[in-house]
């Protein structure tokens, strides 16, 4: 599986604090039957002041660390961005970490904040879309109005936005409402990627085969293969004709 929204890199964010924590992490997504993680540390002026330059030299150091201790894992990066104004100067300046391109589009994580939707969120898309971006919502179905309201988050999917759903909300870990807002995505074909948001291993560990399994119960393999595999790879900007069938 490819997972393309993981906090595995050290000392960044919330996600493990020490080097022997995130090996642990990426040991534990090897586990799961993870084989390409992407990176993704928050993105979050103010909290969390992370950008491309410095987060490509982490991933670079850590992907050093993996070889060193025979761990498997194909590691890139991005950047879970959340949404604020200063998203387009960020854009301007190049610290924005892109997960990838598809169809010409350059692919952003974006996270919206737990309880609402802000004001202008649509205009900011559409802006990004006029600088040749394309959105990742992130777990959209764990912001509060959306649970109140699945329907809501059609307005960023008819903008042209793709969505990320956690793997731990098909498992229930965040309660009924999210995996019912969740599903309700599901069901309308609206879910590009299933992804771990994988923080640590005590509370927020990967749980991707879990949620592949669920999947695959109720959609059927091909579905489940589509979220875990083909979709992420597309969403990270490689060819489906170039990928090998997942095991
Ligand atoms: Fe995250």
């Amino acid at each position: 599986m490819i997972d393309i929204h993981c906090h595995v890199l050290p000392g960044i964010d919330d996600g493990p604090t020490t080097k022997v924590e995130a090996l642990a992490l990426a040991r534990a997504c090897v586990a799961d039957g993870i084989t390409h993680v992407v990176a993704t540390p928050h993105v979050f002026p103010g909290r969390f002041d992370n950008h491309r330059a410095g987060i490509a030299q982490l991933c670079m150091k850590f992907r050093q660390v993996l070889v060193a201790e025979n761990i498997d894992l194909e590691l890139s990066f991005a950047g879970e961005v959340r949404l604020s104004h200063e998203v387009i100067d960020m854009v301007q300046r190049g610290e924005i970490p892109f997960l990838g391109e598809v169809d010409g589009w350059r692919t952003m994580l974006l996270e919206l904040p737990d309880a609402q939707i802000p004001l202008g969120s649509i205009n900011l898309v559409r802006h990004l879309a006029g600088i040749g971006i394309r959105p990742v919502l992130v777990h959209p179905e764990r912001n509060k109005a959306i649970m109140d309201k699945p329907e809501r988050v059609e307005a960023f999917v008819d903008e042209g936005c793709y969505l990320q759903i956690t793997a731990a909300s098909l498992v229930g870990q965040f309660g009924p409402r999210v995996s019912v807002a969740a599903d309700f995505m599901l069901k309308k074909d609206w879910v590009n990627a299933v992804a771990s948001d994988a923080h640590n291993l005590v509370g927020r560990p990967p749980r991707m085969t879990e949620a592949r399994h669920i999947l695959e119960q109720r959609f059927g393999k091909g579905y489940a293969e589509e979220l875990t595999y083909f979709g992420p790879a597309r969403l990270c900007g490689r060819e489906r004709e170039k990928l090998a069938v997942p095991s």
